[in-house]
């Protein structure tokens, strides 16, 4: 079992008996997401994922990953919101967040398209001069304009570097697997492409081909990954909240929810799991928000954010719980040195693990913001592995569709993304989009 929910930091917030009030509630979500009659039931596709996805194409990613780790000393992912998050989460979780300044045989990896910074996108290239480069565009609907931007400048450095007949070699386009204009791209010039299926949304494809080319570039074992989403998906087929521990962060999670505590804080104690908490706050932000409901997905990493939020969750206005996020085995053994000084009088910490220090802070502050009136679950991981990965992502998908349904939205849709779009193209001029430029730009002047 890679995840353990520990819930001794509930006491005292939620009794025995409210968690088997939720019983029936969870279980016809369960049989909605597995029967999939619920809402969006069109993109289940990832409930099945870890044990029915396409092998010839597994086996196609692993061997362009080798191609890209051959030909190129730096991979620029493009893409956006659930077509990168999932990717960068892994390298930095697996490999490291220090991934691009380690000693390692595969490429430095860079993620471009996530913003429209003019700053970040120059300094991108000049990161690509003198280097080899190779691209890989994600994009499911091929359209979405931070991507589709990043492509225009990235392909044209490309063809400045290596000339027009390059694109084919260099470029690994990630998309629908008939339509867009990304496909199209990619037929015409002759580039390998790779599937997002239709019945998986961009935050739930990380263990698609969205995902798993740059984590196979990276040197991370894909195989291991699916393994450990497949072990996860087989725990939490069954329905009894007593024994699923997905099961019950959902149903936790709603009844914190239901006593007033509107915004979840991800709590980790390691920066590695920096971009896992942005992937988690796309998922459960995009997925649960909506009709005027759902919880607010925060996130912060501790003992760092403890100097800073640390003072509102210990005492500023109570609307928050923590899900601790506590990883047993980290595979470090740096030390305390002793220091025959004591300057800092700190020789009682002489030969003690960093890890086991990290560990009393994080007991130290649970018990403290619990007494602070924040309650807290820990979801207790084992160690920082391709597989630890793979359950983790298959826990957090199952239990926000879950969650979903409890709440009553559809968990599978993202219709409030659209609205800033329509500002943004009338702003710029798009054909089309005449009258809305102007009463926008009413709006906006001073
Ligand atoms: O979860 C989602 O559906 C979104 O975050 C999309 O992944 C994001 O908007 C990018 O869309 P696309 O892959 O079509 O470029």
């Amino acid at each position: 079992m890679a995840i353990k929910l520990n819930d001794r930091f509930l006491g005292g917030f939620v009794g025995e008996h409210e968690l088997s009030a939720m019983d029936d509630a969870v279980k016809a979500a369960h049989s909605k997401l597995w029967n999939k009659t619920g809402l969006g039931n069109d993109f289940l596709g990832w409930v099945d994922l870890p044990v029915d996805y396409d092998k010839d194409e597994f086996v196609r990613i692993k061997a362009a990953a080798e191609k890209i780790k051959k030909s190129c000393d730096v991979l620029i992912v493009i893409g956006i919101g659930g077509s990168y998050l999932g990717a960068r989460a892994a390298i930095e979780f697996c490999k490291s967040p220090y991934y691009n300044n380690l000693k390692k045989d595969t490429p430095d990896i860079y993620f471009a398209g996530c913003n429209i910074s003019a700053q970040a996108t120059e300094e991108l290239l000049s990161i690509c001069e003198g280097k080899d480069v190779c691209l890989n565009v994600i994009s499911k609907s091929g359209t979405t304009t931070e991507p589709a931007i990043a492509f225009r400048i990235f392909r044209d450095m490309l063809v400045k570097k290596y000339g027009p007949d390059c694109i084919k070699d260099r470029v690994f386009i990630t998309t629908d697997r008939k339509k867009g204009t990304l496909k199209a791209f990619a037929d015409e010039m002759g580039c390998e492409t790779f599937v997002v299926p239709d019945d998986c949304g961009g935050r739930y494809s990380v263990l698609t081909a969205v995902g798993l080319l740059p984590i196979a570039v990276a040197g991370i074992s894909i195989d291991d990954m699916m393994a450990g989403a497949a072990a996860a998906r087989e725990a939490f087929k069954d329905c009894d909240l007593a024994n699923n521990d997905c099961l019950k962060y959902a149903a936790y999670r709603n009844i914190l929810h239901n006593k007033g505590k509107k915004t979840e804080i991800l709590v980790d104690y390691e920066p590695c799991m920096t971009m896992m908490n942005e992937w988690w706050k796309q998922l459960y932000g995009e997925s649960e928000g909506k009709d005027n409901k759902g919880l607010f997905p925060a996130s912060v990493v501790f003992t760092t954010d403890l100097h800073s939020l640390g003072q509102y969750i210990q005492e500023g206005e109570r609307l928050m719980f923590e899900t601790i996020l506590s990883i047993k085995d980290t595979g470090s053994t740096v030390v305390v040195p002793n220091d025959e000084a004591n300057v800092d009088g700190l020789n009682f910490l002489t030969g003690k693990t960093l890890e086991f220090i990290n560990s009393m802070a994080y007991k130290g502050a649970a018990v403290a913001h619990n007494d602070g009136g924040v309650p807290a679950m820990v979801l207790e991981l084992d160690t920082r592995t391709a597989y630890d990965f793979g359950y983790m992502v298959y826990f957090f998908e199952m239990a926000c569709g879950i969650s979903g349904y409890i709440l009553g939205v559809n968990p599978f849709n993202q219709p409030g993304v659209e609205a800033y779009k329509k500002n943004m193209f009338a702003l710029l001029g798009k054909p089309g989009y005449e009258d809305a430029k102007a009463a926008l730009e009413a709006r906006i002047s001073e």
